[in-house]
């Protein structure tokens, strides 16, 4: 029987917050800070910030209705696709409609099971790789070790290893594009156009500059026959069947940096947790390297690696309830609806938060404390209460490619490598994914046996 184990979260007041404190310190910068224990307990909270409306959903039911069975009443909200438009576009992720449904469709055989399969070798290319630098007894910075492995990944599984996608550089602007996105929120939501004044703002737009230009480049390539054979290039293809050439080319662009961006930064971010997660519990942390270890001794072709890790697939499940990276996205209402006892109206923000339901008194039992077993019995939950990836149409498109791959790189990792607490306190920051602050530096141990 081990210890129970509560991994830190943000302080709560006991009674909600006003409006206005979201505009200054930690809670402009951090969307998980700042709440109240209410939000954990009730069903449903309404917000007016800055003449939005917005409704908070606290129960599944009502998750359902926005995300399941109502779906065609709901939108990406504008002030989003504002704040995403400069470095996404209309890509994936912030379309809606029939420009949604086109890409969708566009992409979806490139993440099918049988797709994913096919990508299980760079899973381990790459996890092998990021260890061959690794130095016993040595304090490294795990977030920026598990974003340069998801950077590769993306980069070698959908842009042909392309090297313009796996540089230093392009990490060094990533993370200052994400960094800047609270005061470009803030201009968004007052309506101002995007003219950083801060040092950390302007160097987010500096990020973001350089990222499509990049992007740009690399879709050049594709586009005049100068590279062949990767997920780019068929989507380009694709995209050219069904759109006129310069809308294509847009459309290229904006899907390049939306799986670029999308499909590194949230798995880096689960990898991080988990290894946070795994040091603060040691005994844990044993029992599922001697499991990973059996399981990639057994041979990569033997049988399917991931289906050999029963107990790294709990603790991965626990980890991205914990710390969800995605923890809120929203919708806005495109007609009048009703949710629950909520009036709807046009125009207004329905706000769905992993993090609040994740954590919240009614659906879990003890919801702040790490349990393993959590997900061992897979009855009993309601399906809209953990949803670390989205649900209904919109789901993550990319949900099993990344639990694939953070298993096979956890599996690797923790067969070979022992991940120690080096004091650094871990706290959750950031507006749109959730990272670590200041990094994770850990002690690495290489194992013996
Ligand atoms: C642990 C890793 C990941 C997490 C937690 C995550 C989370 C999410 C969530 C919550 C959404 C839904 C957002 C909404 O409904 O507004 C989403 C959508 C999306 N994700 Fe992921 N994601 C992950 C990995 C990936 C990967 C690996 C890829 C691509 C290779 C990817 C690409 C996308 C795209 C393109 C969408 C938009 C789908 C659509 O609207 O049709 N994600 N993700």
């Amino acid at each position: 029987m081990t210890r129970p184990f509560i991994p830190p979260y943000p302080p709560r007041q006991p009674r909600p917050v006003a409006t206005w404190r979201g505009f200054f310190g930690e809670r402009a910068r951090t969307s998980v800070y700042g709440w109240s224990q209410f939000a954990f307990e009730t069903n449903y909270l309404k917000r007016n910030i800055l003449g939005f409306t917005v409704h908070i959903l606290l129960d599944p039911d009502m998750v359902q209705h926005v995300l399941l069975d109502n779906p065609a009443a709901y939108v990406k909200p504008d002030i989003v696709k504002d704040l995403l438009n400069p470095i996404i576009g209309r890509g994936l992720l912030t379309s809606d409609g029939d420009l949604w449904r086109d890409q969708r469709r566009i992409v979806a055989a490139s993440f099918s099971p049988a797709a994913v399969d096919a990508q299980r070798g760079k899973f381990v290319e790459a996890a092998r790789s990021a260890m061959s630098g690794w130095k016993h007894g040595e304090r490294r910075d795990m977030a920026a070790e598990s974003t340069r492995t998801t950077m590769t990944i993306i980069a070698l599984a959908l842009f042909g290893g392309d090297p313009r996608l796996i540089s230093e550089e392009s990490m060094r602007h990533i993370a200052a594009a994400i960094e800047g996105f609270s005061e470009a929120r803030m201009l968004a939501l007052l309506r101002l156009p995007q003219f950083p004044i801060t040092p950390k703002g302007r160097a987010g737009k500096r990020g973001q500059v350089f990222l499509r230009r990049t992007l740009a480049e690399v879709v050049d390539d594709r586009w005049h026959g100068r590279v062949a054979g990767d997920f780019l290039t068929g989507m380009i293809d694709a995209l050219r069947q069904r759109f006129p050439d310069d809308e294509a080319r847009a459309l290229a662009v904006d899907n390049a940096a939306t799986f670029y961006l999308a499909g590194h930064e949230t798995t880096a971010n689960a990898l991080s947790w988990t290894l946070y997660l795994l040091s603060a519990q040691p005994e844990l942390q044993e029992e599922l390297a001697a499991e990973a270890k059996a399981a990639t001794e057994a041979g990569e072709e033997a049988e399917r690696l991931t289906d050999r890790l029963p107990r790294l697939r709990l603790f991965l499940m626990e980890s991205l309830r914990l710390y969800p990276p995605v923890p809120r996205f929203d919708r806005q209402a495109l007609a009048v609806d009703r949710i629950g006892d909520a009036e709807v109206a046009p125009g207004d923000i329905v706000s769905i938060w992993p993090w609040l339901l994740h954590r919240h008194s009614k659906y879990w039992d003890d919801p702040d404390r790490f349990e393993i077993d959590r997900f061992a019995d897979k009855g009993g939950r309601h399906r809209f209460q953990y949803l670390p990836f989205g649900g209904g149409g919109r789901i993550c498109v990319g949900a099993q490619f990344a639990t694939i791959e953070a298993l096979t790189i956890l599996a690797h990792w923790l067969s070979e490598w022992r991940f120690i607490d080096s004091g650094h306190p871990a706290r959750a920051a950031g507006m749109v994914t959730l990272r670590p602050a200041g990094g994770l530096p850990l002690n690495l141990e290489r194992r013996k046996d």
